[in-house]
């Protein structure tokens, strides 16, 4: 019943300390540290694991992403047939609408012209529009993005959602699948991604993309905010679109490369903001419960909770 950990770059100690305290009684190895016999693991915690590393494992009966996408994991060619759950949890929805709703204002209050005008010591007001005559549009309305739609919809933006499937969410206009995208974009002055990485979604936005959305809104153009993968963002045309006034601001949190290599232009463009994929983190406290709970279903015979659909590839 041994329990492997693989949390890629984070520390694993993060994810010792509440195992040990929370289940003391489990055997707890963490994958290239410590010897261990692979036939002896039912469980794998894990955050981009290397390729191969769940293959090894016989008896492997759940493996658990660490996060709340699962694309780190079903990018191995050699995965397992073994079901796989992820992370869902009100700890981490809360962090994640946080951060959307403090980019969303970040560029509806103008702070980007605030912060250039503070650098000049130069006072002025900069026009500013009613949050209802600006419209939000999220990509994903799953967990995370119904959460941060509701709650800008609350803050009184004109709000709108796209998922795969047809959605109905109170004061949200909900749009679906292909036919249902070109109207979305074209009623979107922020466009936030809380998408997972998958096929259809890999390169979605890109030129053609941005090319849809109105550069006559209420804020003088559009606003990307990405959260979901930055697999899901082709990066040249994101940057042509913010220099051709296409995109009037950025907040991205998720790049094509990850770290953002040195030498990216995102890290000095006056109209980003970078994070360094910290939108919603994973805090090992928190969801560690979680995670032991769902392995006591298990272990009661029943499926654990968060499954992932393989075929849809989230
Ligand atoms: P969910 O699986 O709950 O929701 C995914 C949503 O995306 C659903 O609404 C789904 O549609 C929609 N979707 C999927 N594929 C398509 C498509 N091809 N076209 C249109 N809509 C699509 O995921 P979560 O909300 O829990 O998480 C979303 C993503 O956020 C994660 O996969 C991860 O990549 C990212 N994330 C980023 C973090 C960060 O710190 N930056 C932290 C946590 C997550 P439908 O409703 O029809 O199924
Ligand atoms: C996640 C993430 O998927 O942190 O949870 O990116």
């Amino acid at each position: 019943m041994t329990i492997l950990l693989s949390t890629g770059i984070w520390p694993v100690e993060d994810w010792l300390r509440p195992l040990a305290k929370l289940a003391p009684e489990r055997r707890v190895v963490v994958a290239g540290r410590d010897d261990y016999d692979p036939a002896e693991v039912r469980y794998a915690l894990a955050w981009k694991p290397p390729e191969g590393l769940l293959a090894s494992l016989p008896n492997l009966a759940t493996i658990f992403s660490l996060g709340a996408g699962v694309d780190h994991i079903l990018t191995d060619p050699t995965l397992p047939d073994v079901p796989l759950a992820r992370i869902v949890d009100p700890d981490l929805t809360m962090r994640m609408t946080e951060w959307v709703v403090l980019q969303v204002l970040f560029h509806h209050r103008q702070t980007f012209g605030y912060m250039r005008q503070q650098r000049e010591r130069h006072w002025d007001e900069i026009r500013q529009p009613a949050a209802k005559d600006v419209r939000v549009g999220v990509m994903g309305l799953g967990v995370l993005g119904r959460d941060a739609v509701e709650v800008i919809a609350r803050l009184g933006f004109d709000t709108a959602g796209w998922s795969r499937s047809p959605q109905d969410l109170p004061g949200v206009a909900c749009f679906h699948g292909a036919h249902g995208f070109d109207a979305f974009l074209a009623r979107t002055d922020i466009l936030v991604s809380l998408l997972p990485l998958t096929p259809e979604t890999q390169g979605l936005i890109d030129r053609r993309l941005l090319a849809k959305l109105p550069r006559d809104g209420a804020l003088g153009g559009a606003v990307l905010i990405n959260a979901g993968r930055g697999g899901q963002q082709v990066e040249a045309d994101v940057l042509a679109a913010l220099d051709d006034g296409t995109l009037i601001g950025a907040s991205l949190d998720v790049f094509e490369t990850e770290p953002l290599p040195k030498d990216s232009p995102f890290w000095s463009h006056p109209k980003v903001l970078v994070y360094p994929h910290v939108a919603a983190v994973s805090d090992a406290n928190a969801l560690t419960r979680l995670i032991l709970r769902q392995i006591e279903r298990v272990e009661a015979g029943l499926p654990p909770e968060h499954l992932v659909d393989r075929a849809r590839g989230y």
